[in-house]
C-alpha cells in the first residue's frame, strides 16, 4: 500500500494548476445518462473516484473512452448512454460501497428509463450520510420506491417523473443534483426550494443546459426546471476544484510562503480566503493567460492569528475545507474553535494532529485548538480523503519525518498531490508504488 513521507520544515514556493473538481466531474458523467448522444467531459481530475463512477456508467450499459489529458494530471472522456434500455439498469453494490456519489444516476436513470436499481451505499466514515431527501422527491415526482437486499428498486408506473414544487427540508448537494437532473426530464416545471447552491451545482446546471435543459436560478437557492422530452449531447469543461484549491492555501498558510495558484476562481473559496487573511496571509489575484491567478504569501515571521470556523453550506465555510484549516490553526496563536454542522463525524483527523503535537479538544461537534503547538513528524493514517489532506499539511510543518498512511483516501479526490507540492519545492515522495 502506498504512503507519503515527508520531511517537513520547508517553506512552499512556486506556482500550481488547480485541477478540474472532482464533484463537479462526479454529477456530470451521471448527467450523460440523461440523452443517448455524446457527451464529452473535459479537464475531468485524473482520480480514483471519477475511475469508480466512469465504470458505474459502464456497468449500466454506457460505452466509456477515456484518455489521459494534461500529463496524465486529468482525463477527457466521451460518454455514450445509448442501447441502455435493454439492460439491467442496476448501479451495483462492488462499486456502489466505494463511492457514495453512485447515487447520483438513480435521478438520470429513473427520468430516462422509467426504473432503475441502484445499491445503498452504506455507512460511511463522516457521517451516516442518508439518502432520505432524493427518495423522498423522487417519490412526489412519481416514482415507487422500495428497498430490497440493499438495493433501492425504484419505477415509475406512470411511464414519466412529473415536476413538482418541493422545498427540501435539509440543504443537501447531493439531492439537489439528483432531482435536478430527473427534473430536466419530467413533464412538466419543477421548483426545488432551499436547493444548495454550492458551485458544482451551477456546474452541472450549465452542462445540462448545454444538453437542451431549461433551468433557470442557477447558483440560488431556488431552482426552475422546466422538463423537456429528450436531452442531446454536449462537450463541457468542468471547473476548478475549489476544495483542491482550498487545501493548497492551507498548505502555505501553515508551512509559510509565497505560492501562485493558476486557473482557478478565487470567488469560489472566498471563505477560506477571508478566514486566512483574518489569520494574517496576503492574498492578491489576477488575470493570468490560463484564468484567474490567486497568490498567497505568509512571510517567515508573519505569525497566525487564530481564527473561529463554523462550517456552512455554500457561500459559507466549506466543510470539506474543515479538517485542513484545522491543521492551519494548530500554527495559530490563540484559541480557535471550529464547529462542524454539515456531518456528525468529521473530526477524525483531530485526533492524529494530536499524536503529531497539536494541541486540541473535542466536544461533541466543536473542535477548540490551541496554538500554536510545535508538531513533531511520526506515522500517521486517515479514515477519509480531507482527513488525509490534513495530514499532509500538517507533516509540511511538522520537523523531522512525517509518514501517511493510507493514502489511497487521497488518490480518491486529489490527482497529483506529491507531485504540485513537488512543485512548491515541498520534501514530499510517495513510497510503496503506484501511480498520480
Ligand atoms: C457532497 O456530498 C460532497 N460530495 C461532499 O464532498 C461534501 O462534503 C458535501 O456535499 C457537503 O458539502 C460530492 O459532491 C460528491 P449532502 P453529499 O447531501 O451530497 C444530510 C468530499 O470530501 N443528508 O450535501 O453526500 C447529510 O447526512 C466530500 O469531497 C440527509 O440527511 O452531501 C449531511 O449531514 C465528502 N439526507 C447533509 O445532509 C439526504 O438524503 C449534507 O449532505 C442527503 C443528505
Amino acid at each position: 500500500m502506498d504512503r507519503l513521507v515527508i520531511e517537513g520544515g520547508t517553506p512552499l514556493e512556486g506556482r500550481l494548476q488547480a485541477g478540474g473538481a472532482k464533484n463537479a466531474a462526479l454529477p456530470c458523467i451521471a448527467a450523460a445518462l440523461l440523452g443517448a448522444d455524446t457527451v464529452a467531459l473535459e479537464r475531468l481530475p485524473a482520480v480514483s473516484d471519477i475511475r469508480t463512477m466512469l465504470k458505474v456508467l459502464q456497468a449500466l450499459g454506457c460505452e466509456v473512452l477515456r484518455e489521459d489529458t494534461e500529463e496524465g494530471l486529468a482525463y477527457r472522456a466521451e460518454i455514450r448512454a445509448a442501447g441502455l434500455e435493454a439492460g439491467e439498469l442496476r448501479a451495483p453494490y462492488e462499486l456502489v460501497k466505494t463511492m457514495r456519489a453512485s447515487i447520483l444516476v438513480l435521478g438520470p436513470l429513473l427520468a430516462r428509463f422509467g426504473r432503475a436499481s441502484v445499491s445503498l451505499p452504506g455507512g460511511c466514515a463522516i457521517g451516516a450520510r442518508p439518502v432520505n431527501l432524493h427518495l423522498e422527491a423522487l417519490e412526489r415526482m412519481g416514482a415507487t420506491i422500495r428497498i430490497s437486499g440493499g438495493y433501492v428498486e425504484a419505477e415509475v408506473p406512470s411511464g414519466r417523473l412529473k415536476g413538482i414544487d418541493h422545498t427540501f427540508e435539509k440543504v443537501s448537494v447531493g439531492a439537489t443534483e439528483n432531482i435536478l437532473m430527473a427534473a430536466a426530464l419530467a413533464e412538466g416545471t419543477t421548483v426545488l426550494r432551499n436547493a444548495a447552491a454550492e458551485p458544482e451545482i451551477g456546474d452541472l446546471a450549465r452542462l445540462l443546459i448545454a444538453m437542451g435543459a431549461r433551468i433557470e436560478g442557477l447558483d440560488s437557492a431556488t431552482l426552475t426546471i422546466r422538463g423537456v422530452p429528450a436531452l442531446g449531447g454536449a462537450a463541457h469543461a468542468v471547473i476548478p476544484d475549489r476544495i483542491e484549491v482550498g487545501t493548497y492555501l492551507c498548505a502555505v498558510a501553515a508551512a509559510g510562503g509565497d505560492a501562485v495558484i493558476e486557473r482557478c476562481l478565487p470567488e469560489q473559496v472566498r471563505a477560506l480566503i477571508d478566514l486566512l487573511e483574518r489569520a494574517g496571509c496576503t492574498f492578491t489575484e489576477r488575470e493570468g493567460p490560463e484564468g484567474l491567478q490567486l497568490r498567497i504569501r505568509r512571510e517567515p515571521g508573519q505569525k497566525l492569528r487564530a481564527k473561529d470556523i463554523l462550517t456552512a453550506p455554500y457561500p459559507g465555510f466549506p466543510t470539506d475545507l474543515q479538517a485542513q484549516a484545522m491543521a492551519v490553526m494548530t500554527q495559530a496563536c490563540g484559541i480557535s474553535v471550529i464547529k462542524e454542522t454539515i456531518f456528525e463525524n468529521r473530526f477524525q483527523h483531530a485526533m492524529e494532529l494530536e499524536r503529531l503535537g497539536a494541541n486540541l479538544r473535542i466536544e461533541g461537534g466543536t473542535a477548540i485548538v490551541a496554538g500554536p503547538a510545535p508538531l513533531t513528524g511520526c506515522t500517521v493514517m486517515a479514515t477519509d480523503l480531507r482527513a488525509s489532506a490534513t495530514l499532509v499539511i500538517a507533516g509540511l510543518v511538522a520537523s523531522g519525518q512525517t509518514t501517511v498512511d493510507r493514502i489511497y483516501h487521497l488518490d480518491r479526490g486529489y490527482a497529483g498531490l506529491e507531485r504540485k507540492l513537488q512543485g512548491l519545492g515541498a520534501r514530499i515522495r510517495r513510497v510503496g508504488g503506484g501511480s498520480v
